[in-house]
């Protein structure tokens, strides 16, 4: 059920039943040439609902502002500061928290929410015992079998196949244009050292991917691997929302 399409009787009634909720966080910002502006909100959007829709979960509305300083030189990017997410993702959770909502499950479709995401979670939790999880849609298993299945290498790092299929599977299809031959391949090792999106300043990080792309090969996206890879990620979601339900007592993980 989402947050946003429920009455206040039925988000109380949900309350009756449960504390928990999925709370989806995105980005807004350049995914290469043919990679919508709007794909990391996208995926994680339409991961935590579907998600949501088999555990029966409520599901909040998505953070879709949220820090992306390296992309500022590419035009549509919206980048809000890190310490501004904090305060916001703060105060949302105390909103929920004084309605009853005491299990919040992040599912995450930027990397560079992760830290602010996990510093924000660690004091809420301190403060207030509640449990909370923050898990991006491609942390499972199932859904990197297939990511490797069908892209190997080329899943790179930025505007990958994988986030441009399951927009693409939303119904929005651009032609790849400059995108249809394959990006630069990153240096060995290139997308751990960068891992939660540490990249350079905007201009320099413009001039060192001059398309956006960063080693990924957004062409080989297809919208029959979209539906699939949402299918696996939404029951992976779905799966560990239930385990975090189950689970007694306060963390963070
Ligand atoms: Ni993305």
């Amino acid at each position: 059920m989402r947050l946003d399409l429920a009455t206040w009787p039925e988000v109380e009634a949900y309350l009756g039943r449960s504390g928990g909720i999925v709370v989806p966080a995105g980005s807004t910002e350049q995914h290469g040439p043919m990679g919508l502006i709007g794909t990391d909100t996208i995926c994680a959007e339409r991961v935590a609902t579907a998600a949501a829709d088999l555990a029966g979960a409520m599901v909040a509305p998505t953070l879709a502002y949220t820090p992306a300083p390296f992309n500022m030189a590419f035009p549509g990017t919206i980048s809000v500061s890190e310490s501004l997410f904090e305060k916001l993702v703060t105060e949302i959770l105390g909103g929920l928290a004084s309605h009853g909502f005491d299990r919040f499950y992040f599912l995450n479709g930027h990397g560079a929410n992760l830290a602010p995401l996990a510093r924000v979670s660690a004091e809420f939790r301190e403060e207030r015992g509640t449990r909370i999880r923050i898990r991006s849609w491609w942390d499972f298993e199932t859904v990197n079998a297939l990511r490797r299945e069908y892209y190997g290498e080329w899943e790179g790092m930025h505007a990958t196949p994988s986030e441009v299929a399951i927009t693409q599977a939303t119904g929005r299809i651009v032609p790849p244009g400059d995108a249809a031959s394959p990006p630069e391949r990153l240096p060995p090792g290139y997308v751990e050292r960068h891992a939660g999106d540490r990249h350079g300043p905007p201009a320099e990080h413009r001039r060192r991917f001059p398309d956006g792309r960063v080693g990924s090969h957004s062409a080989l996206a297809a919208p029959e691997h979209g539906t699939s890879l949402l299918r696996a990620a939404a029951a992976a979601v779905a799966e560990d929302y239930a385990r975090l339900m189950a689970e007694q007592g306060a963390a963070l993980d």
